[in-house]
């Protein structure tokens, strides 16, 4: 198959990449600074040369928005809010000008558009849309906002002759150098990986096999279409969630940190509390459904399995670094 993958520079893109072109597709990635083979450049608000590359292609994936791991000052927001909008705009037009039109656009979307809760789990059909919580910051309504927003993008589009899919993604955990699991790894590994203000509510987690399975297999499903979680089966507490990463690296304790500990953290590391706090309960309702099996639902058994990746990509690039010092000596 041809792919296409918008916004295919970062975490998730590297992922979708790799797993794409090992099974034989030829992924392009759209992106504004285009570097290398297979990279084509866009500014994610215009139609232009790009668009090209999706006319004949067979789907496309458009992973493109400003980063949310940042403050979530006004401006960063609308960053935030704009570069996802106007990209699945874009995108849309794109496929509507093609004379030869993918037959699958899978949107990226978040599950962040669910409810701050911690009772009943969310799946598609059943789960509360969040945005009216009482009892938490205002500005979280902002997220679901641009997630509502980023769907209607997508399912707005006229593009008829394209199947529509927006993934409503939980954190997806690789062992990737900076991404999620590699922060949170981080932070266990120096004693810091203990329950954040009481650490009662829920993390949702997809691993990133799994992740990359869903996407082959909402390919592969004709008849699925609007929004999917893309969640494994096993949302748990924050505070379980950081005692199995601690039990997979081997870390005796964590230190608990209180809310205002967790802002002050949050403000040095350039981040936001929302990330940490929102309690996601989050549950993969029409996957299941559809007949999609996780080889990870188990948070504990999955932390093993990126513990395992994550030493021996650390132990090759020690390798690496050691035969280049030595070449060097020599
Ligand atoms: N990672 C997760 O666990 C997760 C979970 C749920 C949802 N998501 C969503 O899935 C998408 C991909 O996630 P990710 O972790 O791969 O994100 P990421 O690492 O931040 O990558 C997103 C890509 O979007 C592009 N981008 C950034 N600002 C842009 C702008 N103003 N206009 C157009 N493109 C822009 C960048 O590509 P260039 O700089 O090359 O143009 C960047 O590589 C994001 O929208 C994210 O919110 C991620």
């Amino acid at each position: 198959m041809k792919v296409v993958l918008p916004g295919g520079t970062g975490q998730v893109g590297t992922i979708l990449d790799r797993a794409l072109t090992a099974a034989g597709h030829e992924v392009t990635v759209v992106t504004r600074h285009p570097r290398r083979d297979r990279q084509v450049g866009w500014d994610g608000v215009t139609l232009g040369r790009w668009a090209e590359v999706v006319d004949g292609s067979d789907v496309v994936i458009n992973l493109a928005g400003r980063s949310v791991s940042c403050r979530y000052t006004d401006e960063n927001l609308r960053a935030m809010m704009d570069s996802r909008v106007d990209s699945a705009r874009v995108v849309g037009e794109a496929i509507a000008a093609a004379a030869r039109p993918p037959r699958l656009w899978l949107q990226m979307s978040t599950a962040t558009i669910y409810a701050h809760c911690f009772d009943a789990a969310n799946d598609e059909a059943t789960g509360t849309i969040g945005g009216s919580e009482a009892g938490v910051p205002e500005y979280w309504a902002y997220s679901v906002a641009i997630a509502r927003n980023w769907e209607r993008a997508q399912s707005e589009a006229p593009t008829p002759a394209t199947r529509k899919v927006a993934l409503r993604s939980a954190m997806v955990m690789s062992p990737d150098r900076g991404g999620v699991f590699d922060v949170l790894l981080g932070l266990a590994r120096l004693g810091l990986g203990g329950p954040v203000a009481g650490g009662a509510q829920y993390v949702s987690w997809i691993h990133d096999e799994d992740f990359v399975r869903a996407v082959e297999f909402l390919i592969e499903r004709d008849d699925v279409d609007g929004p999917v979680n893309l969640a494994s089966p096993g949302p748990l507490p924050h505070r379980e969630f950081m005692r199995a990463l601690r039990a997979a690296w081997g870390v005796p304790v964590g230190l608990p940190a209180t809310r205002w500990m967790a802002e002050l953290g949050a403000f040095a590391l350039r981040s936001d509390t929302e990330l940490l706090l929102k309690s996601r309960r989050v549950v993969p309702g029409r996957l299941r459904e559809a007949g999609f099996d996780f080889a990870h639902d188990a948070w504990p058994q999955a932390a093993v399995d990126l513990v395992g990746r994550a030493r021996s990509s650390r132990a090759a690039r020690r390798g690496r670094a050691g035969a280049a010092a030595s070449r060097w000596r020599s």
